[in-house]
């Protein structure tokens, strides 16, 4: 049986509607938003909703978003992206985990407004036996995979973006990924921010995943439990790696509403055959036309057939 998973990240949806202008003389506020209004000009969304119709054009099995749906965590981008969101997938058709943007403001943590709006989209199909935590969320599809999604989004300065996995989820990932129901699946595992850092890239050190070698370390698990595949976002760009220490590929996803010509908006099509991952496909937005074009992971056009 064939399998198809589309994968998105990285939105940043913007909407400073309804923000009381009082909010504005905080000046750590002041520059989140300028911050914010910067981005946005970068990260458009009539390119996330023509990116969000490509993958429901191509008919895929199900979707995965690995987080930074939205920018500052106001109310009024929540309810945009969930209004994007419910009106093309239906609760089983998409899993989601958040980033650290969907917790920028401490009053969303607080008012858990990512699992508010997004909660159709946050499954427990194993029960993993833990209290207080929805995450890991689990996602069984048919007899053919496990979906384990991690969330990565801790509370931080404005200006600082890195994430963690508490150890309460570190246990989960281990339950979930040794569980029988998770056994004879492909096992897909979803989280935020990378496992590796990027050394290249400027204030990385106040971006990463800061416990990720003990994330690595329980993905690393015997080999009859290990994931087949990990997947996240974060960084803006396509990057294929492998969880070190094993084969397992670890790929990156570039942003689903880019602008411009450094780096387009893209989504992740992976293809799995009989439990196996046999295709990545990488379609990125061509803005001459609008379409979303599938090209291999180096980045050369692929002819790819439509689902009928
Ligand atoms: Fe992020």
């Amino acid at each position: 049986m064939t399998l198809r998973i589309a994968h998105f990240s990285d939105t940043h949806v913007l909407s400073l509607k309804g923000v009381k202008p009082r909010r504005f003389l905080n000046k750590r506020w002041t520059g989140a938003v300028n911050l914010a209004l910067n981005r946005s000009r970068h990260y458009r969304v009539e390119i996330f909703v023509d990116l969000l119709d490509a993958i429901v054009e191509l008919g895929v099995d199900h979707a995965v978003c690995t987080g930074d749906l939205v920018n500052l965590a106001l109310e009024p981008e929540f309810e945009m992206v969930h209004a994007l969101l419910s009106s093309r997938f239906t609760p089983d058709r998409l899993t989601v985990v958040p980033g650290n943007h969907d917790y920028y403001v401490k009053e969303a943590i607080a008012d858990a407004l990512f699992e508010a709006h997004f909660g159709d989209f946050l499954p427990g199909d194993i029960d993993l036996g833990l209290e207080g935590t929805r995450y890991p969320v689990t996602r069984i599809i048919d007899d053919e995979v496990v979906v384990i999604g991690l969330s990565s989004a801790i509370p931080t300065p404005v200006f600082v973006a890195n994430g963690e996995i508490g150890r309460d989820q570190l246990a989960g990932l281990e339950i979930a990924l040794r569980h029988p129901r998770a056994r004879d699946r492909f096992r897909l595992v979803l989280l935020h921010h990378p496992l590796l850092p990027e050394p290249a890239r400027r204030l990385d050190k106040m971006r990463r995943l800061v416990n990720a070698d003990a994330v690595i370390d329980a993905l690393r698990t015997e080999p009859a439990s290990r994931p087949h595949l990990v997947v996240h976002g974060h960084n803006h760009e396509f990057k294929a790696q492998t969880v070190p220490g094993t084969s397992t590929p670890l790929i990156q996803v570039a942003s689903a509403s880019r602008a411009g010509n450094r780096s387009r908006a893209e989504f992740n099509v992976y293809v799995i055959d009989d439990r196996r991952l046999t295709r990545i496909e990488r379609h990125i937005h061509d803005p001459e036309t609008g379409r979303f074009v599938p090209h291999d992971v180096a980045g050369r056009p692929l002819d790819v057939a439509r689902a009928s």
